[in-house]
């Protein structure tokens, strides 16, 4: 007989589960557990072997997308905006925005002209000056030129080395200053000096300068000035923090707040990125490969801005790699928002796709692997999963297309998995597909409900990937307390259905504070700052979910609760606990019982083992710059721990319990015996 002990008293586990079911009316009477039925609960949680199941090793994981630039002044460290002048279109004359011209019209004359030695990005400024350190127009003392306020403002830091590449050419000799300013113009934080005789420049010559700054300032631009006369030409001007995550490119504050999140893998690069208001500005892969200066970037017409693409395909593979993650790679099917190819013309884009595996995987002797390994990355990149297109399934001609991707893809690359952009949750697909993708963006309400979705999806066939979800609109706001809370009910039963759920990723990922075309995210950023909403919070509480092995529970309780318990091992520090969320998704606080079956006695150790709760004063709380932490997990030791513990569950709260346990106790062992009606 299994014992619930309460208190002093001991109760057989039937006797107490049957008081709980009819608990919701005769808890009083039956057992002084709490004197508002409402307000109590009971979770049992099973451990054993039996009755668990793994869950997928790659079920938990990220969508990046380049919208709210998430990566051109953001993810990616470039500083400089527009740095090959491209961003006025391939029509002369054209604007520079964001750079800016030092001196007026009798001192300097700044135009566009197409005379770059780079063929797929023609533009090139042309820098006119017409004062000098002599004569009679004398240049004022800080010289002519140019600047570029990056993206909101460069974060320069005190101490720090940027480096700054540029090409340039000229008729004469040329003495220019390259300097990181404040704003205004009048910080100077670090300046050096290019000085070449007219024959050292006369054709297009790559410079590169080392400037160390001196002060901090987040808010710092980059200028290019001089006091001499004659006529220099620039293009493609680059400045990059040398200290960048694992030295590849990537702001690191950013990328190691994806790694908190330890996501199994990474889908990238869009969303509606991919596919374009029309096709001839969605993403292609080989546009954005090589070298950085002979990348044309695009104008993407969806979130409407402009991208070097710095943070090209071969970017997205490494950070992949230095997240220790998987990557998904989402590539154009011939089909964007507007315009669509003909199924019988698509083999070009079949073709592109192709040749983008053979980039990421083929041998370094291959055409594509060639390239690839030019670049640095002779060893192949753990390309496995392909998504045939995003949101397109409604399309005219998606199936048409997507099969003829399939097929090729399938024909040259077996091993590659495939997703396609029909949801078959609900109904089987009708074409070949190893995954199907689902999204949601909806109310708190909803999502909460949708804890259930995929409890009567059927088992057979291909699995769910869930990657795009969140709770949008006034439920949300920039990030509230109370869309997370739905999200972590979501998460929760998308645990429990990890049978038929292979991947998920909240999106999107990023926002740059300055260009929020997308609310709520879970990062926000601007130049120097970043934290976290509470929808990346709640995406930290299953960063050890993924590879685990979720546990059979029960639950008896009012509809405001919803848990799941999992089973995980820490190798490094080879331990292992069990990890018991549970989400109040009501205004009341809940008195939670939880008693754990199938471990030994006393095999949850009271020392190392915590407590974490996400929780705020107000449902609607938000984070922010001036509050980063307003909505953040509290930890706390778990002064109770152990197979049967009464603990408090807030209001709108999410709660994590991790009881470290001898692991020789815990039985992870799984089969698929595992039932969903656990709940
Ligand atoms: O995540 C934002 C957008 O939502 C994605 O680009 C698109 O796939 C979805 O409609």
């Amino acid at each position: 007989m299994w014992w619930y002990k309460m208190g002093s008293c001991k109760v057989p586990y039937s006797v107490l589960l049957l008081c709980f079911f009819v608990g919701n009316f005769f808890v009083p009477q039956c057992l002084a557990i709490g004197v508002d039925a409402n307000k109590t609960a009971l979770l049992l949680v099973n451990a054993s072997e039996a009755l668990g199941r793994p869950i997928p090793k790659t079920l938990f994981g990220i969508f990046f997308e380049e919208i709210n630039h998430a990566g051109a002044g953001g993810l990616w460290a470039e500083l400089v905006s527009n740095r090959g002048f491209e961003a006025g279109g391939p029509n002369v004359p054209s604007n520079i925005d964001p750079w800016s011209i030092i001196g007026d019209e009798f001192s300097l004359i700044v135009s566009t002209d197409l005379s770059s030695c780079f063929e797929r990005n023609k533009v090139a400024l042309r820098m006119e000056v017409l004062c000098d350190s002599e004569g009679t127009a004398i240049c004022p003392a800080g010289g002519v030129g140019v600047y570029n306020p990056g993206f909101w403002g460069m974060n320069i830091l005190e101490g720090k080395t940027y480096k700054v590449l540029l090409y340039v050419r000229s008729s004469g000799a040329i003495n220019v200053s390259v300097s990181l300013m404040g704003s205004d113009g009048l910080q100077t934080l670090s300046t050096a000096n290019i000085i070449a005789s007219a024959s050292e420049v006369s054709n297009w010559t790559k410079m590169e300068v080392l400037l160390k700054a001196n002060a901090t300032n987040p808010n710092s631009r980059l200028q290019l000035t001089t006091t001499r006369k004659g006529v220099i030409w620039f293009d493609q001007v680059s400045a990059m923090p040398l200290d960048t995550y694992k030295g590849h490119g990537f702001r690191s504050e950013l990328v190691e707040m994806l790694a908190v999140l330890k996501p199994r893998f990474i889908r990238f690069p869009g969303g509606c990125f991919v596919e374009g208001e029309w096709l001839r500005n969605a993403f292609r892969w080989k546009a954005s490969i090589g070298p950085w200066e002979e990348r044309p970037g695009h104008f993407g017409d969806v979130w409407m801005y402009w991208t070097d693409d710095g943070l090209g395909y071969f970017e997205f593979l490494q950070l992949a790699e230095d997240l220790g993650t998987l990557p998904i790679w989402v590539f154009n099917n011939g089909v964007s928002h507007n315009d669509q190819v003909d199924t019988s013309s698509v083999i070009p884009f079949v073709q592109e796709a192709l040749d983008g595996i053979e980039f990421a995987r083929g041998d370094p002797n291959s055409t594509w692997g060639s390239i690839r390994a030019a670049m640095g990355h002779p060893e192949p990149f753990d390309l496995r999963y392909v998504a045939i297109g995003n949101e397109d399934c409604g399309k005219k001609n998606y199936r048409g297309n997507y099969l003829k991707f399939y097929s090729a893809i399938n024909k040259t690359y077996p091993d590659i998995k495939m997703i396609s952009n029909c949801d078959g949750s609900s109904q089987p697909l009708d074409h070949p597909a190893h995954f199907y993708d689902f999204h949601v963006y909806t109310s708190a309400n909803n999502l909460f409900t949708m804890a259930n979705q995929f409890d009567h999806t059927s088992r057979e066939g291909p699995k769910a990937f869930v990657s795009e979800y969140a709770v949008t609109g006034k439920d949300a706001g920039k990030g509230s307390l109370l869309a997370a809370l739905a999200e972590a009910a979501f998460l929760i039963g998308i645990e429990k259905n990890s049978d038929v759920v292979e991947m998920a990723s909240y999106a999107p990922l990023f926002v740059n504070a300055n260009d929020r075309r997308w609310n709520p995210d879970a990062i926000v950023f601007d130049s120097s700052q970043q934290y976290g909403t509470p929808s990346y919070w709640v995406q930290s509480f299953f960063a050890e979910s993924s590879g685990a092995t979720v546990l059979h529970t029960t639950l008896n309780s009012n509809t405001s609760l919803i848990a799941s318990a999992i089973t995980w091992k820490d190798s490094d520090a080879d331990k292992t606990y069990l990890k018991i969320k549970v989400v109040n998704f009501g205004s009341d606080q809940v008195n939670l019982t939880i008693s754990v079956d199938g471990l030994e006695h006393n095999s949850i150790q009271l020392s190392g083992s915590t407590k974490s709760v996400l929780t705020s004063g107000n449902l609607m709380d938000e984070n922010s710059f001036k509050e980063p932490t307003k909505v953040k997990p509290a930890f706390t030791m778990l002064e109770n721990a152990g197979k049967d513990m009464d603990v408090i569950l807030p209001p709108h709260s999410f709660t994590s319990f991790d009881l470290l346990t001898e692991s020789s106790d815990l039985r992870t062992m799984a089969t698929d015996t595992f039932s969903r009606s656990s709940y």
